[in-house]
């Protein structure tokens, strides 16, 4: 498949490679421009391009980038992009520790709906509660009973189906959350955000969540988020000493 990946970090750079390895024709693009990706791109055997290369001409388009920076996305990014193009969203609202307070986000929207209005595309949300290095080597054969589960969300079934089937050749289980606005059960601060468990464990935690986001389980959820933004801060500033 061809895939463009929008943001070529931690997140992106993995995907990127791993994409690379199976075969797949991998283009990526950052904020800075395809020449700041030149050594990248070569190491890992994928294309630099710009985020309208990216974009625009690939089966499959990621968008994994800092949830505040959608908004410096150029508006007409996704403009005249067939209407079958698969395009994947990773981001996660981190209000305290890198975006910033988001006005819209602070009431029912999910993180993804949000970046769907921003975009004009139905998306599909997945990938954003593994953690890179999990993204990077901890996939499994299909039956291994460790093999780690991601939750995929999204509006159109047949994007869903495919990402299946990409979640498989990367060495993952899929789990159908369901339509996007179900996507507030995996994002940061819920109980199975970044805890790589399989397919029968997410399953049985994202249920005991339940289908309604009451203000108890949003109260809960932010608090939980929180204090995980708390801890990567002290990190952070540890890490600088
Ligand atoms: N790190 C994780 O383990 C993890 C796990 C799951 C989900 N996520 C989420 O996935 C997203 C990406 O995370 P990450 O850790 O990969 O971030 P990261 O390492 O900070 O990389 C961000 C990438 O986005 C690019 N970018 C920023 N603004 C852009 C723009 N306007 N246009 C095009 N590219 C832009 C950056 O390029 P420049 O350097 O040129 O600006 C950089 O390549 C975040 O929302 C994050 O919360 C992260």
């Amino acid at each position: 498949m061809n895939i463009g990946i929008i943001g070529a970090g931690l997140i992106g750079g993995t995907l990127a490679r791993r994409l690379s390895l199976l075969n797949h024709k991998v283009t990526i693009a950052n904020s800075r421009g395809p020449e700041t990706l030149k050594d990248l791109a070569t190491e890992i055997n994928v294309k630099a391009g710009t985020a309208y290369e990216a974009a625009r001409n690939n089966d499959i388009a990621v968008i994994t980038i800092p949830q505040k920076n959608i908004a410096d996305l150029p508006k007409d990014l996704f403009e005249g992009v067939k209407d079958d193009v698969i395009v994947i969203d990773t981001c996660n609202y981190y209000p305290l520790l890198r975006d910033g307070v988001i006005a819209e986000l602070e009431h029912d929207l999910t993180n993804s709906e949000w970046v769907q209005a921003k975009i004009k595309k139905p998306i599909v949300k997945t990938f954003n509660s593994i953690p890179y290095t999990s993204l990077g080597d901890a996939g499994r054969p299909k039956g291994d009973k460790n093999r780690i589960a991601l939750p995929v969300s999204g509006d159109r079934k047949k994007d869903k189906e495919a990402v299946s089937d990409l979640l498989d050749q990367l060495g993952f289980d899929f789990f159908d959350v369901g339509e996007l606005k179900n996507s507030w059960k995996y994002e940061p601060g819920t109980p199975t955000y970044c805890m790589d468990f399989n397919l029968e464990t997410l399953k049985n935690k994202l249920n005991d969540l339940g289908t309604i986001r009451t203000p108890e389980i949003k109260a809960n959820i932010i608090e939980q988020r929180t204090e995980q933004e708390k801890q990567f801060l002290e990190y952070y500033s540890k890490m600088k000493k």
